[in-house]
């Protein structure tokens, strides 16, 4: 059997590409406009404590699964029990996470699509093109379809390049942009007036929330999301992972990285939203709540941007960068899981694979974009509601129940030879084995 060859070249190289795939429009559109609508502060204690408690013992698990043989998800999950009937279900586990993510990959091209729509009209707006740059901000079915499909093709050449090549490289290059651009806009976004109101909010909890089931829900839905669990995307980096890597250490560094980004990012969307309002956009809906996220980024920002005369072109252009560059890293390795099955699987070309799973995706977001009331929010619901916790309880059962316990101690073995001893080998296995499924069925399902 092959296995699969291409490795990340070093640690860093495997943390920013692991970190790229986390850090997405989940961070910085999703989780800070949860924040606003589900109680602010609250929702943030939430949500960490769901990193903690259940996405971060999930995350181990995943790559752990994924370093145990090296292999792509469908062949590591028929090798995880000699039984015909766990072989096949292992199969059957990896090929329906697949196809979620498949399913996700295709939402997300729809999205990233607007993002470059919204890029594009800001450098035609620097050029004085005012009625190109209006096109490109239009909900027409063109501009959705050409948009999306533009980031397929940038994605798919990104993937098609390999790992050290392609992923590795960009991630290292993109990533480092990627945070100084936050850093920079969240710390002028703070000098605008009004921005502290919107901090304020932010950090502030309403504790009368936090006992709200459908706020831990939604908290839960958003780490699993944000940490990319449960579709086989963690699972394929990890099987690049070099075996002599601390895998506990190097996951703590993955989620650590997300939740910073999350909680910066929150503090530069939060406080732009109120720096908007003090220049006159609207923020509130006519029921007097903060307005939706997908209105926030394609709605108050850009009319923000507007107001602020020629130089909110420039920082139109910088902001819309940083989210193709969040959706990108995050797109690339969504991509990456199927590629690399398909390519070890039925043996064939890396470009190959990638082209054709390129266009199947770019299908399937075009049937969404044509059936776009009935299919964009039922996609998005079924896929990370439901399915990435239930698959990510999947893995974590063949992990701890189906695999023997030796061979699980082995592979947390490289890097840490004496982690038997520590506390994490003495808690985790179990935690994962009976702990996380419990709670997080309790929290789908009560
Ligand atoms: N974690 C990414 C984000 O926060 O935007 C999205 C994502 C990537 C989800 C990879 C799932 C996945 F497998």
């Amino acid at each position: 059997m092959t296995a699969t060859s291409p490795a990340f070249s070093s640690r860093l190289g495997f943390i920013l590409a692991a970190a790229g795939s986390a850090v997405g429009l989940g961070n910085i559109w999703g989780f800070p406009t949860q924040a606003t609508s589900n109680g602010g502060g609250a929702f943030v204690l939430v949500y960490l404590l769901m990193i903690l408690v259940l996405a971060y013992p999930t995350l181990v698990a995943e790559l752990t699964i994924g370093r145990l043989r090296q292999q792509n998800p469908v062949a590591t999950m028929r090798t995880m029990s000699h039984q015909p009937l766990w072989r096949r279900t292992g199969v059957i586990a990896a090929v329906v996470a697949l196809a979620t993510l498949g399913f996700i990959l295709a939402f997300y091209a729809i999205v990233a699509g607007w993002l470059l729509g919204y890029l594009f009209a800001a450098v035609f707006k620097i050029f004085g093109q005012y009625s190109v740059a209006e096109w490109f901000v239009s909900f027409s079915i063109e501009r959705n379809l050409l948009m999306m499909a533009l980031f397929m093709v940038m994605t798919v050449r990104v993937v098609r390049s390999g790992v050290k090549e392609g992923i590795e490289r960009w991630s290292k290059r993109l990533m480092p942009l990627l945070f100084l651009l936050l850093i920079a806009m969240a710390i002028y976004v703070l000098t605008l007036p009004g921005a502290w109101q919107g901090l304020v909010m932010y950090v502030t909890p309403d504790f009368s929330q936090v006992t709200d089931p459908e706020l831990v829900i939604r908290a839960m839905g958003q780490a699993f999301f944000s940490l990319s669990i449960g579709l086989c995307c963690m699972m394929t980096y990890g099987a690049y992972l070099s075996k002599d890597e601390n895998l506990p250490k190097t996951a703590g560094w993955v989620a650590g990285v997300d939740s910073a980004v999350a909680l910066l990012a929150g503090m530069l969307i939060l406080p732009a939203m109120f720096a908007a309002q003090d220049m006159g956009v609207t923020i509130y809906s006519e029921t007097g709540e903060l307005l939706s996220a997908d209105t926030l980024v394609f709605t108050v920002l850009p009319a923000m941007f507007d107001s602020m005369g020629p130089i909110g072109n420039w920082i139109a252009v910088a902001f819309f960068v940083f989210m193709v560059i969040a959706a990108i890293t995050s797109s690339i390795s969504m991509l990456e899981a199927p590629v690399n099955t398909i390519r070890e699987e039925l043996n064939i070309e890396r470009a190959t694979a990638a082209r054709v799973l390129g266009i199947v995706i770019t299908g399937i977001a075009a049937t969404i974009i044509y059936n776009f009331e009935t299919l964009f929010g039922l996609v998005i619901t079924v896929t990370t509601v439901y399915m990435q916790p239930l698959m990510a309880i999947i893995f974590g059962f063949f992990l701890t129940w189906i695999l023997r316990q030796h061979l699980l101690l082995k592979a947390l073995q490289g890097g840490s030879p004496n982690i038997e001893k520590t506390w994490f080998w003495k808690l985790w296995p179990g935690y994962v084995k009976f702990v996380c499924p419990v709670l997080i069925l309790l929290v789908i399902f009560v």
